[in-house]
């Protein structure tokens, strides 16, 4: 049968990026544009700096991802775009662009949502093994995702409050760490020491979900305490500790979720699966147990789009099309 190629186009939050990829599976190219230094002084991504960095870089991006993939528009079957969840003002952005490319050049447009894009992004590295449960973890979403089929998710547990992601973005700004905070504490967590029993969110007995709001209040009046009574903590020991718990939750309820389904195979996806101290704490729990864990490379982990296109290819091959009505959707079920 015919290769399918798809070019895929990301904008959901702060990085502008399109990729082309052949069968879900091959990156031709994959370009991304990341606005993270102009929202550095904020502190967090600026909805409308968003905005319109994703209007000034996105014509640059799809030519050089044309340029670097050597591929005429004649080659090309199909536009996939994030259309949620995310910033709205943003996602228009990916959204109008691929819309005009649809039309214009006559190809059909696939919208895409954006945790199925990161849980897509680990086929670029293998072909999944159904059963297979998904742990997403990034600046707006704790999920996990068991799947038994391309395209069908089925979300076991989620976040009552915070994302993984977001809290520690939020500690990362407690240690007036520069945003993005997660590599920042991940870094100064290796320096420090476990010293601070933080608190594990555990939930019922049978709950997959996740609560990340009240470690966040723990760190913060740990800290107010400390100050209080002159003492000072080590901030390397705040951010090993408030790591140690997150890894701790996150890990622990992936391996229950693990056995209770029977997957053969383990993925993880979004931002924070880039976090090292996770990477090594789910690689030695699943080697015991002796099922396969896949985590894809650093580049693949963070937003891309080459990701949108993999998980745009399966839902192309499924006949799956949106109309020129498609509309940005700040939330949306996976
Ligand atoms: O998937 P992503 O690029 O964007 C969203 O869709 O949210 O994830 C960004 C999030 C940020 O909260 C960032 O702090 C976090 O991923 N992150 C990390 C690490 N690298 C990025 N968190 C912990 N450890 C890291 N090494
Ligand atoms: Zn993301």
């Amino acid at each position: 049968s015919k290769e399918v190629v798809i070019l895929g186009i990301e904008t959901s939050c702060d990085e502008t990026a399109v990729a082309i990829v052949k069968d879900g599976k091959k990156i031709l190219s994959n370009v991304v544009s990341s606005q993270i230094e102009s929202h550095k002084r904020f502190g967090g991504v600026v909805p409308e700096i968003a905005s319109r960095h994703h209007v000034e870089q996105i014509t640059y991006v799809l030519e050089e991802a044309m340029e670097q993939a050597a591929i005429s528009w004649r080659e090309i079957d199909g536009i996939a775009v994030t259309e949620g969840p995310g910033l709205v003002g943003a996602l228009l952005v990916g959204v109008n662009a691929a819309k005009a490319l649809a039309f214009s050049k006559h190809k059909p447009l696939i919208g895409v949502h954006h945790i199925a894009g990161h849980i897509y992004a680990n086929r670029l590295q293998e072909e999944f093994k159904f059963p297979l449960l998904a742990l997403i973890v990034s600046g707006g979403h704790t999920e996990l995702v068991i799947m038994k089929a391309h395209g069908e998710y089925e979300v076991i547990g989620e976040t009552r409050d915070d994302a993984a992601g977001e809290a520690y973005d939020k500690v990362a700004r407690l240690l007036h760490l520069p945003y993005p905070g997660g590599p920042e504490i991940d870094k100064l967590a290796k320096q420090g020491e476990e010293t601070i029993a933080f608190p594990r969110a555990w939930l019922e007995p049978d709950s997959y979900d996740f609560s990340f709001s009240g470690l966040k209040s723990s760190v913060t009046n740990t800290i107010h305490n400390a100050k209080q009574r002159g003492e000072s903590l080590k901030p390397e020991d705040i951010a090993a500790s408030f790591q140690a718990s997150v890894i701790d939750v996150l890990t622990t309820k992936t391996v229950r979720a693990a056995k209770e389904y029977h997957v053969k195979q383990v993925i993880v996806a979004g931002g924070v699966a880039a976090n090292k101290g996770l990477r090594s704490s789910l690689q030695q729990e699943f080697a015991n147990l002796q099922i396969p864990l896949q985590i894809p490379p650093l580049s693949l982990c963070t937003d891309n789009a080459a990701m949108i296109a993999a998980a745009g290819t399966i839902a192309f091959e499924q006949g799956r099309r949106s109309g020129l009505d498609l509309n940005a959707r700040a939330s949306m079920l996976l």
